[in-house]
Order: structure tokens, then C-alpha cells, then sequence
């Protein structure tokens, strides 16, 4: 058996017998079966002469029917493609009934495909989008492999809660009706499965700075929780973190990594999915003239990474970028639904997509935050107000990176957590960082669903991971 793949990119195929197995996409005029095997968005046309054919395999013959052809490889005399299959032998082993097979040879809604996610794998779309995460996760271990680190896996059920990134999910083996209480009436944890309290991971970090100050540079390439009631573009509740954690860089280093980071594994997919990234550009294109004129993108997709890779990304501090938003046109007419009025103000994504789409025209990293806003963790500046801290904007996507350098002092650092009301029990390992050998060090989370919305041109989170998971919804 030969991936068809192999077929079209390998001439010395020609003039052979292969075997090749597949999905039916479509079958025309009894003759021509386009058959797909998800190694390539093209699909191979397999010429049968149906007068050899028993009628009852002909119709057994249907999109979305499982294949087996042998036959010979030959350069194709018809239009769109180089080469086809004369069929010799065709078997089905596994039949799709037309009549209830929801993949059908036409347009489907994205919203309806959501519905059928263990079949949308099965349409051109979905079959990009797939191929291109999945290079784009190579070439994130890649890169890192390059670069030296080492690959850690940080514990995905956490018992500390504090790391303040959002809001958890309990992990609980006590029933969910009268779970023993204690003699204040509230949940016993100690009798749960771990004899405490537990929550699905936020965030590898913590974990990943132990390593990092012992291994050196690290990074975590997981699976994150967040129990957020955001139902938007942008957000999963079950989502993969890529989170590198250095020792002894600082903010411009951390800053430097994540650019040269994003590069290199956008670089990587233009070097290496090139007809996915053709289709999902076309597609996006189609997409774009349903638009306003006033709302379609200036670039199309691939000119849009390319954009990315060959640019470098500005760098603004938060004082400058409110200072920017201050005095921008929507600000001024009150455009804007939050207002820009102080400094020390969250920045809405409104005003993120302002800065990057509008005023720098590119990806831009925000640095220097105000402490109040930010996590505890982060290393407070001088001035005692900002900390450095660094968001990666991304046009269309807005927060694609949250990093910082991380706190190193051990009084400066137990005095945020009091700040922000973290009990230093709970973390006390932590507090051991910075007890024995502290360093300075820094790292970064990069939200891998938003990389991979940006790189396929996907307008909704929900399209570019297998199943997704949001509120009211964890089917499949
Ligand atoms: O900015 P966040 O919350 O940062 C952290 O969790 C740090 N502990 C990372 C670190 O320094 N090691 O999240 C990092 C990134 C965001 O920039 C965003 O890209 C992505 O994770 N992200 C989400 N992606 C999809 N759905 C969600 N609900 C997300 N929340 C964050
Ligand atoms: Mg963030």
C-alpha cells in the first residue's frame, strides 16, 4: 500500500501497480472516484470502467465509503491532476449510506460540522487545518530541540491554587450528592481521592520553573484548563499551552526567544505545508468577500505569515501604548466601549486590536505592565508600579503570548503574594526557588489553538482543534 501522497510527489511511480486505500470524496458518472487517504488535500482520481464492474459494487461506491484499489499509475490525460489510477481491482470495505452520511460533496456550515466533529476530519477544510497543527507541533519540539531545551511534563491535575491564571476545574472523586462535610458544613476534602483539594491545571509554569532552575532552559507543550464562562472566537476551555522557562534570561531575552520562536515555526509551515496553506488561502479569500469592504484583511493568508516571519515585531511599553490609545482617533469620538482614560487600566481587546491593527500595522509586544493587573509571579520594576511582564499581540487573533521575567527576590516575592492574598503555605515550594540558588529567569505561554488559528486563516478557535471544549459543550 502507497500514501497517495508518495503518488503525486514521486514520478518514478508512474507506469506502476500500486495499492492504494482511501475514502471515497466523490464518484462521477460511474468513472471517476476521487479518493482521499488524508496525506494529501488533493485527492486521487481512480478511473474504474464500470462495465467490469458488478452493478452491486458500483453503488456500494459512495462519498464517504472506505476503499481498496489496485491498479496502475498513470500520467493523467485529463484537466487537475498529473496523475491517476487505472483501476483493476476495486474492493469496498466499508460502506456509506447516501442517504445518511452527513458529509456530503458540498458546502457545509462550519457551525453544522461542528455538530458532526468526528467526520469533519473528512472534508478539505478540516483536513488542512489538521495537517498544518500538526506540523506546526513538530516543528514547536523542533525548534526547542534546537535551541537546547529540554522537554518537561508538568502535572496536569495541580494542588495548589493559586496560580492565579483563571478560574479551575475540580477534580473530585466524592460524590457530587452529599459529599462529607466537615463540622463547619463544608466539603471534606480530606477525604477526596488525594486527601485535599484539586483542579485541573491553568498552567504548567510553576512547575516548569523548578526545572528551569536546574536544567537550564525547559518547556511544556500541554494540555490547559480554564473554566471561564468566555464564549468568544478566542477562547477553549480546554486548550495546549506551549511554555518555555529559562534560567538567567530577562524580559529582552524572553522577548527575543518568543519572536525568534514564532518564526521559525511559521517559517516551517511555509517550507513545508504549502498546498494546505494555498487552500486555506483561497478559502479565507471566498470568506473575505462575504465581508464589508471596510472589514476585509489587506493580506491574504500566506502573504500574512509571511509578513510575520520576515518582520520585526514592535515593542511598546504599556504607559506608551495608553498613551497611544489616548489620544486615537476612536478614543477621541468614543468609539471605543471601554473608554481609555488612566494609565493603569486592563486593556480590552478592542484597544489591543487597535494597536496592532490599526496604529503599528503588525504583531506587537506590550511590556512593563502595571503591577496591579498582572500575576504575583511577575518581577517588579524600579519604579515599584510596573512589572515586567510581556503580551505578544497578533492581528486578528490579539493575545497570542503572556510571559514575564519572573520575581527571583524572596522578600519582594512574598510580599505580592500577600498583596494579591496567596497563602505562602501553599506555595512554599516555590518560595524554596528563591531560597536556594535563586536566579533570575524568565519564560512565556504561547496559546498553541491561537497559533494555528493564525496560520490557517480559521476565524473560530473551535475549528482548529480536533474537539473542542467551551461552555455547555464537551461532546464527542
Ligand atoms: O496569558 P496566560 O494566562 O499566561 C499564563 O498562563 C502564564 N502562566 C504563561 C507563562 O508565562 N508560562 O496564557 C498564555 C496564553 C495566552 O496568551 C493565550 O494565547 C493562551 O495562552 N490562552 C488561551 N487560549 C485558548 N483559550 C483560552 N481560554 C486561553 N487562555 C489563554
Ligand atoms: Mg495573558
Amino acid at each position: 500500500m502507497v500514501k497517495i501522497d508518495a503518488l503525486f510527489k514521486d514520478t518514478s511511480w508512474i507506469g506502476q501497480k500500486v495499492i492504494v486505500k482511501g475514502w471515497v470524496r466523490t464518484f462521477r458518472a460511474n468513472r471517476f472516484i476521487a479518493l482521499n487517504d488524508g496525506s494529501s488535500l488533493q485527492s486521487l482520481q481512480c478511473v474504474v470502467d464500470f462495465e467490469t464492474l458488478e452493478e452491486n459494487l458500483l453503488k456500494k461506491i459512495n462519498t464517504g465509503a472506505a476503499v481498496a484499489i489496485n491498479g496502475k499509475l498513470v500520467e493523467s490525460q485529463g484537466k487537475g491532476q498529473s496523475v491517476e489510477i487505472q483501476v483493476e481491482e476495486l474492493m469496498v470495505l466499508g460502506e456509506a449510506d447516501p442517504d445518511q452520511y452527513p458529509i456530503q460533496p458540498k458546502k457545509h456550515s462550519f457551525e453544522f460540522l461542528r455538530e458532526q466533529a468526528h467526520l469533519r476530519v473528512r472534508t478539505n477544510t478540516f483536513g488542512a487545518v489538521m495537517r498544518v497543527r500538526s506540523a506546526l507541533a513538530f516543528a514547536v519540539h523542533q525548534f526547542f530541540r534546537t535551541e537546547g531545551f529540554y522537554y518537561v511534563n508538568t502535572p496536569i491535575i495541580t494542588g495548589s491554587d493559586a496560580e492565579g491564571a483563571g478560574e479551575m476545574f475540580r477534580v473530585t472523586t466524592l460524590p457530587a450528592q452529599q459529599p462529607p462535610t466537615t463540622a463547619e458544613g463544608n466539603v471534606d476534602y480530606k477525604e477526596d481521592f488525594f486527601g485535599k483539594e484539586t483542579n485541573l491545571t491553568v498552567s504548567g509554569q510553576l512547575e516548569a520553573e523548578t526545572f528551569a532552575l536546574g536544567l537550564g532552559n525547559v518547556y511544556t507543550f500541554g494540555p490547559t484548563f480554564r473554566a471561564e464562562n468566555s464564549n468568544t472566537t478566542r477562547h477553549l476551555a480546554e486548550f495546549w499551552m506551549i511554555e518555555p522557562e529559562m534560567a538567567f534570561y530577562d524580559l529582552n531575552d524572553n522577548m527575543d526567544l518568543a519572536e525568534v520562536f514564532i518564526k521559525y515555526v511559521l517559517q516551517y509551515l511555509l517550507e513545508h505545508c504549502d498546498s494546505d496553506l494555498q487552500f486555506l488561502n483561497q478559502r479565507l479569500e471566498q470568506e473575505e468577500k462575504t465581508k464589508p469592504q471596510a472589514e476585509r484583511s489587506e493580506m491574504g493568508l500566506v502573504e500574512k505569515i509571511q509578513f510575520v516571519v520576515s518582520n520585526k515585531f514592535q515593542r511598546t511599553s504599556y504607559t506608551e501604548a495608553i498613551e497611544i490609545l489616548k489620544n486615537s482617533k476612536p478614543n477621541k469620538k468614543k468609539k471605543f466601549k471601554f473608554p481609555v482614560e488612566e494609565w493603569g487600566i486592563d486593556l480590552q481587546s478592542e484597544h489591543e486590536r487597535y494597536l496592532v491593527e490599526k496604529h503599528y500595522k503588525c504583531p506587537v509586544i506590550l511590556f512593563d505592565y502595571p503591577a496591579k493587573i498582572k500575576a504575583f509571579y511577575m518581577r517588579l520594576n524600579d519604579d515599584q508600579k510596573t512589572v515586567r511582564a510581556m503580551d505578544i499581540l497578533f492581528p486578528g487573533i490579539g493575545e497570542m503570548v503572556g510571559g514575564s521575567q519572573r520575581e527571583e527576590r524572596l522578600s519582594v516575592l512574598e510580599e505580592r503574594m500577600a498583596k494579591q492574598g496567596i497563602d505562602p503555605e501553599e506555595l512554599d515550594w516555590y518560595l524554596d526557588l528563591r531560597r536556594f540558588g535563586t536566579a533570575p529567569h524568565s519564560g512565556f505561554g504561547l496559546g498553541f489553538e491561537r497559533l494555528v488559528q493564525f496560520s490557517t486563516g480559521m476565524g473560530n478557535i473551535r475549528d482548529v482543534i480536533p474537539f473542542p471544549r467551551t461552555p455547555q459543550n464537551a461532546s464527542f
